[in-house]
């Protein structure tokens, strides 16, 4: 039926377009709360076997939506009463910024994959705070990913951070350092451990300083060379952080300019995926993202050590109901396999 959808009338629409009427109408959801409530009962993991504890913090099931979707934290409600396990907000920058010009954001339809150049359009660090401060009507998990204000110079990146991490980690459930995507100038080369260290060591601070103690990851690219993935998973278990999130989306393509999402990231994903559990084995969380489509590449990443899975490009050629599917069908799966829990496929393979 949404393949019917999309086929026929979603994708005759520009893509940013049909981006922002999803958000207000989760937006819309969020504060409707019988609703909200009727849809988190009928489409959100409530298997025990599916629940999933990292960091500490209690996941009711593996799978969430991947930063980018909801940039201002303004629908995260909306999306856990459809099916996902937990919701990364942001990117989220210090100061209030529009992003590129457009257009820029591109379907690859027969690709399964998607190009965006969106360049971190937010409303900034207090707008999101105020938001991520609200009570919230239905449970969900939700990480804060902050990245670099465009303005602010490479080297005042750490200060720009601090900004971000003091307002958003006493509301996070997780905090996420982006030093991954494509679509900042310079914001990669922070991932040079040289560049990379002092700024983790400074936000780290700051999420220790939580009430909680904010969980803190790092979110690295796929264009990473492999000794570069070993060294900030060195510098990620040397600096105590709590997990990494790969990956990104990927420069690697002949298409328009801007990072690469979806089914042609699916095999270097893995591969990052195995190379830093080879590396940490199970000292790291590993949250794996980048070209999930269905509840065999959910399956797979666990079995090669993620302990949380993510996905973006997925869900839009998979349709609304897409995490819930394959919450679903992950339960009917344990079952089959003789396992009481999800955790008993975490790494089996790695
Ligand atoms: C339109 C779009 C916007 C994105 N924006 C962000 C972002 O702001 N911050 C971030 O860390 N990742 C962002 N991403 C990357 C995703 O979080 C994810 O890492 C990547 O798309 C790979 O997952 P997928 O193949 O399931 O989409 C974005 C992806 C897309 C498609």
């Amino acid at each position: 039926m949404y393949r019917l959808v999309f086929a026929q009338v979603l994708r005759r629409f520009d893509a940013e377009a049909v981006h922002h009427l999803t958000v207000r109408a989760l937006a819309l959801l969020a504060r409707a709360p019988m609703l909200k409530r009727l849809l988190h009962r009928a489409l959100a993991p409530h298997d025990p076997a599916l629940r999933v504890t990292a960091f500490g913090v209690h996941f009711p099931g593996p799978l969430g939506l991947a930063a980018g979707f909801d940039k201002d934290a303004a629908c995260a409600e909306g999306i856990a009463a459809l099916g996902f396990g937990h919701v990364e907000v942001g990117t989220i920058t210090a100061r209030a910024q529009p992003g590129n010009p457009r257009p820029r954001l591109f379907r690859l339809v027969r690709e399964y994959a998607v190009i965006n150049r969106m360049g971190f359009n937010n409303a900034g660090a207090a707008a999101a705070a105020r938001r991520l401060s609200r009570t919230r009507g239905v449970p969900v998990v939700i990480g804060v990913n902050i990245g670099k204000t465009k303005v602010v110079p490479e080297a005042e990146a750490v200060a720009d951070y601090v900004a971000s991490a003091r307002r958003l980690a006493p509301p996070a459930d997780y905090l996420v350092v982006n030093v991954s995507s494509p679509n900042t100038p310079g914001l990669r080369n922070l991932q040079a451990v040289s560049l990379l260290r002092p700024l983790l060591a400074a936000v780290k601070e700051v999420a220790d300083a939580t009430p909680r103690r904010t969980p803190l990851l790092v979110k690295i690219a796929p264009d990473l060379a492999d000794e570069d993935v070993d060294a900030v998973a060195d510098l990620a278990v040397e600096l105590g952080l709590d997990g990494i999130i790969a990956t990104n989306t990927t420069i690697r393509h002949g298409g328009e300019t801007g990072g690469l999402s979806g089914r042609p990231l699916k095999a270097r994903s893995l591969e990052v995926l195995r190379r830093l559990r080879a590396k940490v084995g199970d000292r790291l969380t590993l949250v794996s993202v980048g070209g999930v489509e269905d509840v065999d590449d959910v399956w797979e990443r666990l079995l090669a050590g993620a302990t949380l899975v993510q996905g973006y490009t997925g869900w839009i050629y998979g349709g609304p109901l897409w995490a819930s599917r394959i919450h679903r069908q992950l339960s009917r799966r344990v079952r089959r396999h003789g396992m009481k829990s999800i955790t008993e496929a975490i790494g089996r393979t790695a």
